[in-house]
C-alpha cells in the first residue's frame, strides 16, 4: 500500500505545508518615507505635483548642461527623441509624435522628466529643476510664453494643443 512513490509524495506534501506555515518571506513592510521616494506619479489634473517652481530661462541653462548632448540644441538634431514637433502628425509613425503635437497633458512631461531623465542619471533632478525644464520645453513648443514660470498651480491649468486630438482606437473595449 505505501509504495516508495506514495511515501515520497507525502514527504513533499509535509515539506510544502511546513514552508507555508512560515509564510512566503517576500520581504518587510515598507515605511512611509521609503514609499514617498517612489510614489512620484503626477496625475493629469496636477494631483501629485510637488512644491517648487522654475522658469523657462532657468530651464534653458539646465538643458544646456544636462540634456543637450542627447537631445540637441533647443531639442532638435540630437541622437535621442526630438523634443520639438516637425509639423502636424500625418501618420501612425511614432517619430512624428512629440510634446507639442502629441502629449495630451503637461503633467506627463513633468512626471516623465522627473522619473526618467537625464537618461543616464534618472531621479537626480530637484523639483525646481524639473519645473524649469518643463517650462523651457513647453515654451520651445510654444505652449506657454518664453517668460513664463511654472509651479503646481500653473502647470495643472495648461491645456496642451493635442488634448482633444486623441481618439480611442477601440471604444467598444472600455
Ligand atoms: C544620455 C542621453 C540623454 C540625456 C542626457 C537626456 N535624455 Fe531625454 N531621452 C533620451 C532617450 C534615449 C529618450 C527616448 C526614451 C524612450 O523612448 O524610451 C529620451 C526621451 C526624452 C523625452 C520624451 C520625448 C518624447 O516625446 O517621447 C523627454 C521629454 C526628455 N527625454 C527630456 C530630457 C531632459 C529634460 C533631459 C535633461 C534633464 C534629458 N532628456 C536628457 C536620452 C537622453
Amino acid at each position: 500500500m505505501f509504495t516508495p512513490k506514495l511515501i515520497a509524495a507525502l514527504a513533499l506534501l509535509a515539506l510544502a505545508t511546513g514552508a507555508n506555515a512560515e509564510g512566503p518571506r517576500l520581504g518587510k513592510t515598507i515605511s512611509a518615507e521609503e514609499l514617498a521616494a517612489w510614489d512620484s506619479s503626477v496625475m493629469p489634473d496636477g494631483n501629485g505635483l510637488p512644491e517648487g517652481s522654475g522658469t523657462a530661462a532657468q530651464g534653458a541653462q539646465i538643458f544646456a548642461q544636462k540634456c543637450v548632448t542627447c537631445h540637441g540644441e533647443k531639442g532638435v538634431g540630437g541622437s535621442a527623441s526630438a523634443l520639438l514637433p516637425r509639423g502636424p502628425i500625418t501618420s501612425i509613425n511614432g517619430g512624428e509624435k512629440t510634446i507639442g503635437n502629441f502629449w495630451p497633458y503637461a503633467s506627463t512631461l513633468f512626471d516623465y522628466i522627473r522619473r526618467a531623465m537625464p537618461w543616464q542619471q534618472p531621479k537626480s533632478l530637484t523639483s525646481n529643476e524639473v519645473y524649469a525644464l518643463t517650462a523651457y520645453l513647453l515654451a520651445l513648443n510654444k505652449v506657454i510664453d518664453e517668460g513664463a514660470g511654472l509651479d503646481a498651480a500653473t502647470l495643472a491649468k495648461i491645456k496642451m494643443p493635442n488634448r482633444d486630438g486623441l481618439i480611442i482606437r477601440f471604444p467598444d473595449r472600455i
